[in-house]
Order: structure tokens, then sequence, then C-alpha cells
């Protein structure tokens, strides 16, 4: 590859979002980095920080209990919450994303299944004791990212646990001067993930480790 990989990744998205197809160049993405032919900017080869942190503060136990992945892309978040003993779903919109999850993770006991947030699987309706979000939302172009919140939101079981995982923006910077993706996410958006009956009940701002200038929230929600 001599194009610049960060090129790469702008060019595939830019070519889908002018053809008004929002989503369809993660798989573009995904199947051109199968081929070597593209770096996936976000795919880390491990689990999140600020989700390994949460893990290790709260220490879940998942024994009996089931949990989401919501965007697992190529698997590394779901790994470390099915280590956790939660019966555990990953799902992403790529194909060629859960493709190479199941080669990445040839003995995983994880369920990787390709399945599409802004319709999912009527059975997944408050199915989930645990659903993790990082960085699928601020994927999507603004306009979209309510029913993409209300779809995540919807997955989370009575008594269940949403975690949300994003880039911050100011909450007076305008939707306008964001050149996504990503769109990162303010506070305001933040706080909308809440429903009469799913209340924040935690909410950090970090720097990110690579680039202080950039921030990060770490949202934590309990299901009445
Ligand atoms: C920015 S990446 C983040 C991936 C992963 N969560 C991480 O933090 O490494 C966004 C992911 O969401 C997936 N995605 C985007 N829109 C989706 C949708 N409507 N349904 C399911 N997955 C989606 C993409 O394919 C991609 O893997």
């Amino acid at each position: 590859m001599t194009e610049d990989p960060d090129a790469v990744t702008r060019r595939i998205a830019r070519a889908a979002l002018d053809r008004d197809d929002p989503t369809g160049w993660f798989e573009n993405l995904y199947a051109a980095a199968a081929d070597g032919e593209a770096v996936v900017p976000w795919d880390r080869g491990t689990a999140h920080q600020l989700l390994a942190d949460w893990i290790d503060e709260s220490e879940p136990d998942g024994t009996g209990k089931t949990a989401v992945v919501v965007g697992a892309g190529t698997g590394w978040d779901a790994e470390l919450i099915v280590d956790r003993g939660y019966d555990t779903t990953a799902f992403d919109i790529s194909p060629s994303a859960i493709e190479t999850a199941h080669r990445n993770h040839p003995a995983s006991k994880t369920h990787y299944v390709v399945a599409d947030l802004l319709n999912p699987p009527a059975d997944w309706h408050h199915a989930f004791d645990l659903v993790v979000e990082i960085y699928t939302v601020q994927a999507l172009p603004i306009p979209l990212q309510p029913d993409a919140i209300a779809h995540v939101t919807d997955l989370v079981a009575p008594g269940g646990t949403l975690l949300v995982i994003a880039a911050a923006r100011p909450d007076d910077q305008p939707d306008t001067t964001l050149q996504g993706p990503p769109w990162p996410l303010t506070r305001a958006t933040i706080h909308s993930f809440t429903t009469p009956d799913l209340h924040l009940i935690q909410l950090d701002q970090a720097p990110s480790p690579t680039d202080p200038t950039l921030h990060r929230w770490r949202a934590e929600y309990l299901r009445d």
C-alpha cells in the first residue's frame, strides 16, 4: 500500500457518504483491510483501554448473564467481556469484520453475528444484562444518531448496565463545524441515552493517551 492509510480510509468513507450510503463504507474498509489494501484505524488489536479500566474497577461477574457488544469490529472488546463469564453476542454491520473476528478468535465462545444496529433482531429487545457501545454511534452521521441511540438503549435488560465510550466534543461546538466521520458526542448526546427507567449513574471524561487534546466519554447507565 503506497497511499497514506488515513487517506485511504477517508476516501473509502467519503465515496459511500457521497452516495448517501452512511454505513456502506465499513464493509468496504474491512474488506480492503483483509486484502492488505487498507488499515482499519480503530482496530487496536486489543480491547479499548477505558473498557479494560471499567472491567478492572467494576469486576463484573458475568456468570449466568448475557452481554452484547455493538459495532464490535474484529472482536477485541468482546473477548474481554466473554472472559468475564458473560454469554456474549458481538455484532457488526460488516460481514468482513465478523469474518476477521472469527479468524482472530477461532476458539472463542462469543457469538459473532452480522446485524444492523438500525434494524436489530426483534428478540434483542431488553435482552442483555450488559451492553457495550464503543465508537459506533459517533461513526454515524448526526441525523442518524438519535435512532442509533434509541436502538442501543433498547438492548438493555431490566436491571442491566449500558457502558458507552465515545469521543467527546464541547456542547457549544456546532454540528456544522464537524467533518466526520467521526462525529464526536456532546454531553447532551451522552445524556440522551437515558430514558425514564435507564439512568446515567457515572460519567467521566478523560484525555486520549495518544493525543491529550482529544477527550473521551465513559458513561455508565443502569436500567431499573
Ligand atoms: C468506529 S468503528 C468502532 C469499532 C469498535 N467498536 C471499536 O471501538 O474498535 C464503528 C463500528 O461500527 C460498525 N457499524 C457501523 N454502523 C453500524 C450499524 N448500523 N450496525 C452495526 N454495526 C455498525 C462498523 O462496521 C465499525 O466496526
